[in-house]
């Protein structure tokens, strides 16, 4: 267990991008209660999680994790959570077939509201506001009264992600995810881009390889893996406040678990030396993601591992690089070099989307879909060149026909951005373009797969 830490032991340290909230009896109340309510999740999954992460560090897998940049309270619909989930089974179902290895899939799902941003005012015109932290902290209205911190959204925020995790399960396990659904998991507004026919020619295959399953005496409605799937939740854990009260000690090994999902990570901006947000994940037991973007040298990473796994138990870090389509290659060989030098078990998972965010001419944020895959591109070529495995992905997406990054087989143009622009904080892939993705990634996973056989031979 970590030396001296507890739950609360993150006040003592520099906590950057964390709300002060003007009602200090409120928020302790708001604390209190949140401490006594139900878990989300379980230390056993959390376990479960860290397993099939620590396949994927010894090349046996592939992560994909991937959800809104904010989850808010106005996109809160069983419709919205349904579009995701089953734009990632699309997803992961174009990997598994591809590569031939189990796909790990996380959802930024069910808790992930709280945002780092990058200033810490928001002006329009004259009027200078604080800025907007998120749900779970203040309103995204341009108004004084909304940007001020409220405790009591913490409250909401878990309700949310407490009904958004039991439709997840419902989903996951219910039928829903069952393979013999594959095609019927196609979103009508996907029928526009050319990989909708791609992927129901993957759909068509599976579907051959059940019948054939079924005529060996194999009967697929029997296989468990066959009528669901394991799905997991994430997000960044931020709000301190609330991860600290949603922490509990594991009655079967006496262990400290975040329980308001299976994995947490720490942003680029709050993985500093002395960091608040370093020293309460050092103790908690979930499998831990850490972003690594530009600033980061493989000297402070390698204290950081050390730091936040000790042990180097395998599957408790995913180190997800977010360097810039044009940084990827010169900035993460140095890094991956020293993780395997040092022989620290982790994933590498690529974010090709928080190095590449672009202001368009009429003002919106954006991202070029194309410097997305030359990022993941250049993530591949980097582990190719040091014999290291590119484990996963890590994405921004929703299952909705949004218009938020452009570019894609269904080009969205600059101008396009205004037509359906929803995001509460930074553009989204949506669902075609996640598809598109997804079927570049299996084809790198292939040639990955091909090398790596062709060395054996
Ligand atoms: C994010 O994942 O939403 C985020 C803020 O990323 P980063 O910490 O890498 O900037
Ligand atoms: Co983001």
């Amino acid at each position: 267990m970590a030396q001296n830490w507890t739950a609360d032991s993150w006040r003592a340290y520099e906590g950057r991008h964390l709300p002060t909230y003007p009602d200090a009896e409120k928020l302790n109340g708001v604390e209190k209660t949140l401490t006594s309510f139900p878990p989300l999740v379980f230390a056993g999954e959390a376990r479960a999680l860290k397993a099939d992460l620590a396949q994927v560090a010894a090349g046996k897998g592939f992560l994909l994790q991937g959800g809104d940049c904010a989850e808010s309270f106005a996109e809160f619909h069983p419709n919205n959570i349904r579009d995701t989930f089953r734009v990632l089974l699309q997803m992961a179902v174009v990997l598994t077939f591809a590569s031939k290895q189990p796909v790990v899939k996380v959802g930024r799902m069910a808790g992930q509201f709280a945002k780092p941003r990058s200033s810490p005012v928001e002006k329009i015109g004259d009027v200078e506001l604080p800025s907007y932290l998120g749900d779970n902290i203040n309103g995204i209205e341009f108004t004084p009264e909304s940007r001020i911190p409220d405790p009591e959204r913490m409250l909401r925020a878990y309700s949310q992600a407490a009904a958004t995790l039991n439709l997840l399960r419902a989903f996951s396990t219910g039928g829903y995810a069952n393979l013999r659904q594959v095609h019927q998991w196609t979103l009508d507004h996907i029928g526009k881009s050319p990989w909708a026919t791609k992927f129901a020619e993957t759909a068509d295959k599976i579907g051959e390889a059940l019948d054939f399953m079924e005529a060996c005496g194999v009967d697929p409605r029997t296989v468990p893996q066959l009528q669901g799937t394991s799905f997991y939740t994430s997000h960044e854990a931020l709000l301190l406040q609330y991860e600290e009260a949603m922490t509990r000690q594991d009655s079967l090994t006496g262990e400290w678990y975040d329980t308001s999902a299976h994995m947490l990570w720490i942003g680029d901006r709050t993985r500093f030396e002395g960091s608040a947000h370093v020293e309460y994940l050092r103790g908690v037991n979930n499998p831990i993601g850490m972003k690594c973007g530009p600033s980061l040298t493989p000297d402070a990473l390698l204290r950081m591992l050390d730091t936040l796994n000790p042990g180097r138990e395998p599957g408790r870090m995913t180190l997800i690089s977010r360097f810039g389509h044009d940084k990827v290659e010169a900035g993460l060989a140095p890094l991956v070099r020293a993780v395997k030098r040092e022989g620290h078990p982790v994933v590498w998972s690529c974010d090709p989307m928080h190095g590449n965010v672009i202001k368009a001419d009429n003002g919106y944020k954006t991202r070029p879909f194309d410097r997305i895959l030359t990022e993941v591109k250049g993530f591949f070529a980097v582990h190719r060149s040091e014999g290291t495995h590119a484990g996963g992905i890590h994405i921004e997406m929703t299952g909705r026909d949004v218009t938020e990054c452009t570019g894609g087989a269904v080009a969205i143009t600059q101008e396009g951005l205004a037509d359906r622009y929803h995001t509460h904080c930074d553009p989204r892939l949506n669902a075609a373009q996640s598809i598109e993705l997804a079927f570049l990634l299996a084809e790198a996973l292939n040639a990955e797969r091909a090398e790596a056989k062709s060395e054996a031979a």
